[in-house]
């Protein structure tokens, strides 16, 4: 063991939150820990929500038509299922199994989130997350950017007994890197924990910090609290996570990391529209009637 490794203090957890079932854009079902009146935000994290998991039928699946964004960052990861994704800046990318894409509003985008053609015709499997991390005041107007990491790209790496996995979306984990690039320092880590595992992830003092189980149970905090699937825990003061599962649990765990530096920054919130005072807000719905924001080109040929 390292001199750093005994010096870490392990976060305890100091509150757990179930995720409220309920629906959104046109109708898909997710799973919300926040925001909630109890919870309006997890400072720097605006929502978390986990789409499905939902079987469509053929010609059933739901997406989020065309919508606008300012002043934040959306972040979806496809775990099952497949989208099309398009925005007035002139992205457009395709996400299946494993791929990211980190979306940066900033000044203001429309956006458009559907089933990908030939998924919405045969239907299927769709399950996966949306996350929104809140800008600092002085990047809010930042021109947009669009970050399309596919399955292959994203760093995995795994504990020297091979019971814990990680794909790491932001932040660093296990000796690997992101290769996406955040605004204000992010962790965002999905880990799968076999039956026996046990791993301590360092976070910075000065980030927020949650966890997030999707799938079995994690032990998580140095009491190693059960946590099951569903839930989320928020941890205090430390400078690591611990997380395990214990040798004779039913199948693996797994669970989102994620953590930031809060901004600490007064939050006006109004839909899609994210600022910190309501005469921005006001501004921002003003911008996006008059067009100001774009309008998503339609496909040639359509
Ligand atoms: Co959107």
């Amino acid at each position: 063991m390292t001199a750093s490794e005994t010096a870490s203090q392990s976060r305890p957890i100091v509150s757990l939150v179930e995720a409220v079932r309920t629906l959104e854009g046109g109708g898909f079902p997710v799973r919300r820990p926040f925001p909630t009146a109890e919870l309006p935000l997890y400072d720097p994290f605006l929502l978390l929500d986990h789409l499905g998991p939902v079987e469509w039928g053929p010609g059933e699946a739901i997406g989020a038509p065309d919508h606008p964004h300012r002043g934040f960052e959306t972040v979806s990861y496809v775990l099952a299922g497949r989208k099309q994704h398009k925005d007035s800046a002139g992205h457009s990318g395709r996400l299946g199994p494993g791929d990211v894409q980190w979306m940066t509003a900033g000044a203001g985008v429309v956006h458009s989130e559907m089933p990908e053609a030939e998924f919405h015709r045969t239907g299927g499997l769709q399950h996966g997350f949306q996350i929104w991390v809140n800008l600092p005041r002085k990047d809010k107007l930042m021109r947009p950017r669009y970050q399309d990491i596919p399955a292959e790209r994203i760093p995995e790496a795994q504990s020297a007994d091979g019971k814990v996995r990680v794909r790491v979306i932001a932040g660093q984990a296990l000796g690997a890197g992101a290769v996406i690039e955040t605004v204000i320092p992010i962790f965002y880590l999905h880990f799968v924990v076999q039956p026996g595992g046990r791993h301590s992830q360092p976070i910075p003092a000065a980030h927020n910090a949650l966890a997030y189980v999707f799938a079995g149970s994690a032990c998580l905090g140095p009491e190693q609290t059960p946590v099951p699937e569903g839930h989320m825990a928020a941890f205090g003061a430390g400078d690591a996570i611990e997380l395990g599962l214990p040798a004779d649990a039913q199948g693996p765990g797994e669970l989102l990391l994620l953590a930031g530096t809060p901004l600490n920054e007064p939050v006006a919130r109004w839909g899609p529209f994210v600022m910190n005072t309501r005469e921005e807000i006001i501004q921002a719905a003003r911008d996006y009637e008059e067009g100001r924001m774009g309008r998503i080109a339609p496909t040639v040929g359509a």
